[in-house]
């Protein structure tokens, strides 16, 4: 566990726990406020964002983001980053054992942001924090409160890409981020 974040990124650029270090381009840590109220977890860099180094930068980004501007979420405003810091191989979904040697970086950014709600972008977001009993069709849209945080569950955008029908679930599951963190 690192306390600051110099440490703990410096500690990410070098990570060599599992073989995602062998093929990556760039770690991928996360961006935005680091010290937002709302969090986003993913599930891990696909071609744009290891070549940049930053998360959702591509197609499924690009359209996180004009949900993100038609709600009034200001990316600079939110803290993004995913399950795996490092690309998976063609984009395939990341192996148990990666993913699993991955999360104490993300637990530990977790600590250091403090956020109220988390959303969670996907099954393998869902699944890797929540628990593997969860299926991200009967879980999105409804709330589960874990240590402190509240966690809302939804589709990945890049689901959407696929499936335009996820669209309007994925508004309306956003709709709920919004409406509770004026709540709290
Ligand atoms: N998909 C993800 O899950 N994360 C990214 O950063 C990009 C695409």
């Amino acid at each position: 566990m690192f306390n600051n974040w110099e440490e703990l990124e410096a500690e990410c650029k070098k990570c060599t726990k599992c073989r995602l270090c062998e093929t990556r381009k760039n770690v991928v840590i996360g961006t935005g406020n680091k010290e937002a109220n709302l969090m986003f977890i993913g599930e891990g860099p696909g071609a744009d964002e290891d070549e940049q180094g930053i998360p959702f930068v591509g197609r499924a980004g690009k359209l996180m983001n004009m949900a993100f501007t038609g709600l009034g979420i200001k990316r600079e405003d939110v803290y993004i980053a995913n399950v795996v810091k490092c690309r998976p191989p063609k984009n395939r979904n990341p192996e148990d054992d990666e993913a699993k040697s991955c999360l104490d970086y993300l637990r530990n950014q977790v600590i250091l942001v403090k956020p109220k709600i988390i959303v969670l972008l996907g099954s393998i977001a869902l699944k890797n924090i929540l628990g593997k009993e969860y299926s991200i069709t009967s879980a999105r849209g409804k709330w589960v409160e874990k240590n402190g945080i509240l966690y809302m569950p939804t589709f990945h955008p890049a689901a959407l890409l696929r499936d335009e029908s996820k669209k309007i679930l994925f508004w309306k599951d956003l709709k709920l981020v919004l409406k509770k963190m004026k709540e709290i």
